[in-house]
């Protein structure tokens, strides 16, 4: 088997300093990668080096200790990868992560612009273009230095577009897939970069064998966008993209998760603990959950607004159901961010205020980065909440559904990647519609049990579909 190398802005692990300035690693957050930590223990080659970026202090410094740049940490913790964690100067990281990749490429993709705060493009996003571009440089230098002769390498998301292409010049070897882990905007949409910036995106990708999307709306957008670039043609029915004789195929790989590994995560004694707390504070009361980001593309606030709806129109519900709202801080670099989450705290706020009695707490708000307490609620819920504005897939709404002990329903946005397979046995609402959302929480809290389990046990079915690994080695195996 050849080699493989993974790259992502977001690594295995990530450091933080102990109080006498000791480095303590602990395993890096996110879907991407929990998705990727699962897979590369798969892939059964010790030759997987998996290179990302110090996100921050701590990293910086383990990056410089470690010999030749690589961390060798257990298995465990990095699903078996090497680590080579890059030391990106922190103004051209802040710069590529926050400026571009998170506050440009994320709007876009997201559509999150709105009129009053249409982009403005101008010198600055030049300049902050600059460090992308250094940044996507420092990987395809990195990738380009270790990769063997013939190896594999899958590059991540939104913050790497243009490493695709500058690893192809570097190293025209190499087998290269580029996945996105978002939506793809409509090409209307994505016009409103600047001309050399959307073009230089799409290029990037372009330098990919394999270009990966998590829904077939996605992979169609990213080929519309595609059909006015100079130079490329697009063939729709064999879905490839032909550009200065080179050739990329764009797939779909609708990410999925483990249900083994998930409920054997589940059945550990910190998830226990805190399925006992969970269970005290909810009582007998019917139980909703939300778990997200605070992210503004998640739609926290209709999706409380829609439960305040809720119970302005049934009372009947009033000390009878409780919502638990977990959000995990993320992205407090941008105000967007920090708004959005006061925004969140505000409404939970007034919720309570205008229902709460001694008696009865309607609403649980919890701002904190707590994951097996997540895990805990999935198995208490009796409805889950997912309501993106748009979402590249959404795993919460596959992992619900598999720890489920009660059969939940799910009410799920009609925009995200994931409804592409669950929507059949979910209450699909336009995420925009709050009294549409309030009305579907209704129906989902008067589903009969059996009922509500039959479809919960299809919507596990179809959430392990395509497993990490498998959605991996799909990848890989589109290379040969
Ligand atoms: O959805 C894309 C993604 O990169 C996910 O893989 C990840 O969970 C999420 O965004 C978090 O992003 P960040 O690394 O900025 O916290």
């Amino acid at each position: 088997m050849s080699q493989v190398l993974v790259a992502s802005n977001r690594g295995p692990v990530s450091f933080s300093f102990s109080g006498d300035g000791a480095l303590i690693p602990r395993r890096g957050g996110g879907g991407l990668v929990s998705a990727l930590a699962a897979m590369t223990g798969d892939v059964r080659n010790p030759d997987v080096l998996w290179v990302c970026a110090a996100l921050g202090d701590a990293d910086r410094s383990a990056a410089r200790r470690a010999p030749g740049g690589r961390l060798g940490l257990d298995g465990h913790d990095t699903g078996g990868a090497a680590v080579r964690m890059l030391d990106i100067p922190a103004a051209t990281f802040h710069r590529a992560y926050n400026a571009v990749a998170n506050a440009t490429l994320w709007f876009v993709h997201h559509l999150m612009y709105d009129t009053p705060r249409a982009p403005h493009f101008d010198a600055r996003t030049r300049r902050d273009w600059q460090s992308y571009e250094a940044y996507n440089a420092a990987f395809a230098d990195a990738l380009a230095r270790d990769a063997a002769p013939g190896a594999k390498v899958a590059i991540q998301d939104y913050h790497l577009s243009l490493a695709p292409r500058m690893l192809r010049d570097r190293r025209p070897d190499l087998r290269i897939v580029h996945f996105s882990h978002t939506p793809w905007a409509p090409p209307e949409y994505f016009r409103l970069l600047p001309d050399d910036i959307g073009a230089a995106v799409l290029d990037g990708i372009l330098g990919a064998d394999h270009a990966g999307f998590l829904a077939e709306r996605w992979a169609a957008a990213f080929l519309d966008c595609c059909e006015p670039l100079p130079g490329a043609r697009v063939d729709r029915a064999a879905r490839t993209v032909t550009r200065a004789g080179h050739v990329t195929r764009v797939g779909v790989h609708p990410l999925g998760v483990d249900g083994d590994a998930l409920r054997a995560r589940a059945a550990e004694p910190d998830v226990a603990e805190r399925r006992r707390a969970l269970r005290e504070r909810v009582g007998d009361r019917r139980l909703i959950l939300r778990v997200d980001r605070t992210e503004p593309s998640k739609n926290i606030v209709r999706g409380l607004a829609a439960y305040r709806e809720l119970l302005a129109r049934h009372p009947e519900w009033h000390g009878r159901v409780v919502h638990l709202a977990f959000a995990y801080p993320s992205r407090h670099d941008l105000h967007e961010y920090r708004e959005y989450t006061a925004q969140v705290r505000r409404l939970a706020g007034q919720i309570a205020d205008e229902y709460g009695t001694a008696a009865w707490e309607p609403l649980i708000l919890e701002v904190e980065d707590d994951h097996p307490r997540s895990l805990a609620a999935y198995g208490l819920a009796d409805v889950l909440v997912v309501n993106p504005i748009r979402d590249g897939m959404n795993l919460v709404a596959k992992e619900g559904p598999v720890l489920s002990e009660r059969g939940c329903a799910l009410v799920l946005s009609r925009e995200a990647g994931a409804a592409a397979e669950l929507a059949d046995d979910a209450l699909t609402v336009n995420p925009y519609d709050v009294s549409q959302t309030a009305e579907a929480l209704h129906r989902a809290l008067l589903m009969p049990p059996d009922r509500r389990a039959e479809r919960c046990a299809r919507l596990a079915a179809a959430a392990t579909a395509l497993p990490p690994r498998r959605w991996f080695a799909e990848q890989l195996a589109a290379l040969d």
